[in-house]
């Protein structure tokens, strides 16, 4: 078994409040003195057993923060957590969605996240960007309010939009509003689909939001013809294995669909979606799946070099990666 920690790994898929070191936000609702009765289980890790606690716990815990330096801590501890397993680019899904979508807090509390992003880039070399996105559940309405106000404050590292939240509620096209006009403002997206609904949902998120990845998108491989256009398309999946596998999409990781995906010829990365709620790390992520699939340094540089190629960032940042994968001899230069 190969030690995969140094491996240089880009993650695209990465929820900032679903990252949060259960260490911290014990602290943080201590000194707030906020309840998170049942929050925790005996064991310290988040409680969640299926997709509704799963959205449960995490709406609880995103509680804790409620000021800038919260949000500055939070961005600076995961980012050093996703540079200690050796991601060299991050892109975190933003869902302050606690503050209200009041500009003048937003200017203040994104202040402070890219103050956080700074600082761990300072330390650890990690280099991030930032995909606020709008909460399903909370319906189309708020997605537009969202949307108005993100594009009414400083950009910063923010280059995406997308959304979140439970897929079974709503429709893709619900949310058309919000995506065609983050489009028009600049914004790449992304959205959440084929995770809890089938591949009608994917299909529903290319045609009607237009986006330019989807994530999770593993459930697109119970149906053939939806794999031969994803592969022509060069559509690129944000899969999230050991999430799937936790949360039930699949019984366990041999089961999950990323070795009939590739088969197919289907663009995927790897990340890990909100890792201290399923008890992984991009070290694990890629340690399970050589244990189950196989797979080694061929496919994990193809999700490295997949990955640059469907980063939402600039072009001089997406030049450096390439360089550093290749400086550190990840095959595929
Ligand atoms: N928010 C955080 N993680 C999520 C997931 N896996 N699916 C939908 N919404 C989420
Ligand atoms: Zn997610």
């Amino acid at each position: 078994m190969t030690d995969w920690r140094d491996f240089p790994k880009l993650e695209l898929h990465l929820h900032l409040e679903g990252a949060a070191p259960p260490p911290l936000v014990r602290r943080l609702a201590a000194e707030k003195g906020l309840d998170m009765v049942g929050v925790f289980d005996e064991a310290g890790h988040y409680n969640s057993n299926d997709f509704t606690s799963f959205l449960r716990t995490y709406e609880r815990v995103s509680t804790v923060f409620s000021t800038p330096d919260d949000y500055r801590a939070l961005t600076e501890a995961v980012l050093t957590e996703c540079a200690n397993n050796g991601v060299i680019y991050a892109e975190i899904f933003l869902s302050p969605t606690s503050l209200g979508y009041d500009p003048a807090k937003w200017t203040d509390y994104l202040a402070a996240i890219e103050e956080g992003a700074d600082q761990a880039e300072q330390a650890h070399g990690i280099v991030a960007r930032l995909i606020p996105v709008a909460i399903r559940h909370h319906g189309p309405e708020q997605a537009v309010i969202g949307a108005k106000t993100i594009m009414s404050v400083p950009r910063g590292r923010m280059t995406g939009f997308g959304i979140a939240g439970d897929e079974r509620l709503h429709q893709p096209k619900d949310f058309t509003p919000a995506f065609k006009a983050m489009a028009e403002a600049g914004f790449r997206l992304t959205a959440h689909a084929g995770e809890f609904g089938g591949p009608e949902s994917v299909r529903a998120a290319l045609d009607d939001l237009k986006v330019e990845r989807i994530g999770h998108g593993v459930r697109a491989a119970e149906d053939a013809d939806l794999l031969v256009r994803l592969a022509a398309e060069g559509q690129v999946l944000e899969t999230c294995p050991g999430s799937n596998v936790s949360l039930g999409v699949y019984p366990d990781l041999a089961s999950h669909s990323i070795g009939a995906l590739l088969a197919a010829g289907v663009k995927c990365t790897v990340s890990t979606d909100d890792p201290p709620f399923f008890h992984t790390n991009m070290t694990s992520e890629y340690t399970e799946l050589e244990a189950t699939f196989a797979m080694g340094e061929a496919q994990f540089a193809r999700f490295a070099r997949t990955a640059v190629q469907a980063a939402f960032c600039e072009p001089e940042v997406k030049a450096n990666l390439v360089a550093h994968l290749d400086k550190s001899g990840v095959p595929g230069a």
